[in-house]
């Protein structure tokens, strides 16, 4: 199987729909990998399913660098795109490309990023300097504080027109392809037919060209799961009755035998 790639994510479009997941490690990386799971995303949403954040707004720059460098290790054919965490992207173009080169030098083929026109200028430099852009419009977890909690965007006219406006400028920037979070299914379908590059949608309904699930959600081992998420595993009860039985066999003297 040949890797994924800009082209080959491209010419999914209206021919095959991707399953495309979270990675945060090398051993999950190459289980996803192994799957056949085409895009695995260093998401920063790490900074809850791995760090215990409440957000993902503390995740630092070196965090997903680190991430990145194992998820990249183990994944053979998926293409790995570094999600550039608040605070990369934000303190001016020069900076926000120097740490995009960093997450492409650290194993990336491709960086996220969150925003729609106010993100644009930066999609066209890193496009530009070779640097593949994976866009991330509609509910964009880095502007939390700004909605006041992780909220729905898109329901009126007026916030539909606006998400659509963002995607159709992300596009016209550069961006391979773009994430619709947290958006309705209507809207994200308005937004699918429009585009000619591929929409990623999460909470986003089914009719997008892709779909991401953050990876603990997927495997059942997240505390609380979003009311859209399909858990195809419930690993985390496998996962407490694999420590209780190892617990008890020590204090019984059952292991090691
Ligand atoms: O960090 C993340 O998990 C995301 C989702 C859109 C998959 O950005």
């Amino acid at each position: 199987m040949k890797k994924w790639n800009v082209a080959s994510v491209r010419a999914s479009k209206g021919v095959e729909r991707l399953g495309c997941c979270t990675a945060y490690d090398s051993c999950f990386a190459r289980l996803a990998d192994e799957a056949g799971v085409p895009i695995l995303l260093v998401g920063d949403s790490m900074g809850m399913t791995m760090l215990g954040y409440e957000t993902t707004l503390p995740v630092k720059l070196e965090e997903t660098l680190s991430a990145t460098a194992a998820v990249a290790r183990a994944a053979k054919n998926a293409m790995v795109v570094a999600d550039m965490p608040f605070g990369s992207y934000q303190c001016g173009d020069d900076l926000a490309v120097a740490n995009a080169v960093k997450c492409i030098q650290a194993g990336a083929d491709a960086v996220k990023l969150e925003g729609g026109a106010r993100v644009c200028g930066l999609v066209k430099r890193l496009t530009e300097a070779g640097i593949p852009v994976l866009a991330h419009v509609g509910m964009t977890p880095q502007s939390v504080n700004e909605y006041g909690g992780f909220k729905r965007q898109g329901k009126t006219r007026e916030a539909a027109e606006k998400v659509l406006a963002d995607a159709k400028a992300v596009e016209a920037a550069g961006a391979f392809a773009v994430t619709l979070e947290c958006i309705p299914a209507e809207l994200a379908a308005e937004v699918t037919a429009a585009l000619k590059i591929v929409t990623i949608g999460i909470g986003a309904g089914p009719v997008c060209d892709a779909q991401w699930l953050v990876m603990h959600d997927l495997l059942g081992l997240s505390e609380r799961v979003p009311s859209f998420v399909k858990q195809y595993a419930h690993l985390a009860d496998e996962v407490r009755t694999a420590f209780s039985a190892y617990v008890a066999e020590v204090r019984g003297g059952a292991f090691p035998s």
